[in-house]
């Protein structure tokens, strides 16, 4: 199997697993435990119709660039922005190091809701050696964590330390072939399974309506804001990962058809989430729609009406680690790629250890918002709440729209073209110009309109 010039990875032979691979990057903690959330917290259908119509737009498109500038160039992010100012006589530099910080705080971030998973897998486990693994479930709730920041740091530690290790130690490629033989399709047998479950529970049709029927009042001034953001979230836009990943793909893979599948998936994970939590939440009553805590809460109360329930609680929880640490990992090997390249000029392991260690500083904000530093709020909300708003809902737009400027930028027209167009895919002639129209008007415009009207809705509190 050939090496990857630019990382070192094994090239995959195998399409299938290519495909599990990309969509692998994409799916993670986004769509299982945050759009529920998102989308609970501005009204249902009307707003998980505004992210549908944005994915399929704005999302896919940038998406498909990202992974196009990859290819092209066959470089770090930090070497891109590097050619196209010196080409361009002009200092671009801001976009990646805008980037670079972005994924270091989505990766500190990130890895306090894996340490969250990562409890629940401890709490089954302890349960299942005590024998009461019933009362385990029942108890289980997010309070035991959110008020112990030290527990949240030392379980945000343990993942980034493994996260860490699978990078420093180049086993991305062993970790990923389990990820995609293994895990991966237990974790399709065990959502499907709950989902029927989830299902058949009396709240559905109810759910269904707050789902699938769209009430625009709903909608409010940080709505389309929140859809934008979630959007380049859960497809991993805007953080150089897709850059990275890019660069794997081989000269025959039509990239405009790889970025509409990973889109697809990504979406129906998304909405799969979504039909999992609310039908439980819904039956609980006090109908917690809007809570970060969301999928914690609901899930072990359908856990709990399951014959060996605690042992299919636990497979979850597993296999949910197992894809946040696929995200983390991602995370990590794009940091560490393009500050080895260009700033720390030591080792690459040395340098994976001190993003590791930068990235631990960062955590204790996240970990310790709802404990040391709950007094410390800002427009009214936690400081993990608003890492979470400002990073991705402000800074991850600006830093995606960054990209497609990049992308124009780096890449002449023709090589645009050759790598839209493929004879094989008739629809490519007749996308190709909305694509680029996406691109230059739709995206700057709507990201423009959702922040300005986020400032807005701030302002007037
Ligand atoms: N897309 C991932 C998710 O939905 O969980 C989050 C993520 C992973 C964002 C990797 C960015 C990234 F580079």
């Amino acid at each position: 199997m050939p090496n990857n010039k630019f990382t070192g990875k094994i090239l995959w032979r195998n399409r299938f697993a290519f495909y599990l691979l990309a969509v692998g990057s994409a799916c993670g903690l986004g769509n299982i435990w945050r759009f529920p959330y998102v989308a609970g917290e501005n009204g249902g259908g009307a707003f998980i119709l505004l992210y549908l119509l944005l994915a399929f737009t704005v999302g896919v498109s940038i998406l498909i660039a990202e992974l196009m500038l990859g290819k092209k160039s066959e470089a770090s992010l930090l070497k891109i922005t590097h050619r196209v100012s010196t080409t361009h006589k002009k200092p671009y530099f801001w976009i990646s190091r805008l980037t670079l910080f972005i994924t270091l705080v989505i990766l500190s971030y990130y890895s306090v809701i894996s340490g969250w998973v990562l409890h629940y897998i401890t709490q089954f486990v302890v349960g299942f050696f005590r024998g009461d693994t019933l009362h385990y479930i029942s108890s289980l709730n997010m309070k035991v964590l959110t008020d112990n920041g030290w527990l949240q740091f030392a379980l945000a530690s343990v993942h980034l330390i493994v996260a860490g290790l699978i990078v420093g130690q180049r086993i991305t490629n062993r970790f990923e072939k389990i990820l995609t033989t293994f895990i991966i399709p237990v974790f399709v047998f065990l959502f499907a399974m709950l989902l029927v479950r989830s299902l058949s529970l009396d709240s559905t049709p109810e759910v269904l309506r707050f789902i699938f029927y769209p009430d625009f009042s709903k909608l409010n001034l940080r709505s389309l804001g929140h859809a934008i953001g979630h959007v380049f979230f859960t497809l991993s836009i805007g953080v150089g990962a897709l850059v990275t990943f890019g660069s794997y793909f081989k000269a025959e893979d039509h990239l405009p058809k790889v970025g509409f599948r990973v889109m697809m998936v990504d979406v129906m994970i998304s909405l799969f989430s979504v039909l999992l939590v609310f039908p439980i939440a819904f039956s609980i009553g006090e109908k917690p729609l809007t809570d970060p805590s969301l999928l914690f809460e609901a899930l072990p109360r359908l856990f709990m009406k399951i014959q060996f329930g605690a042992l299919f609680g636990l497979g979850f929880f597993i296999c949910l680690w197992a894809a946040a640490l696929n995200a983390s990992v991602g995370l990590l090997e794009t940091l560490a790629s393009n500050y080895s390249e260009r700033y720390l000029k030591s080792d690459r392991k040395n340098s994976i250890w001190l993003i590791t260690v930068i990235t631990l500083g960062f955590t204790i904000i996240p970990a310790f918002s709802g404990s040391a530093l709950k007094d410390v709020k800002l427009f009214d909300q936690t400081l993990l709440e608003n890492i979470d708003s400002f990073l991705i809902n402000y800074l991850l737009p600006i830093s995606g729209l960054g990209m497609a400027f990049l992308f124009f930028k780096a890449l002449p027209l023709a090589d645009q073209k050759d790598l839209f167009l493929d004879e094989k895919t008739e629809s490519s002639y007749a996308l190709i110009n909305y694509w680029q129209a996406i691109l230059k008007f739709a995206a700057p415009i709507l990201i423009a309109a959702g922040i300005i009207l986020q400032i807005i809705a701030l302002v007037r509190g």
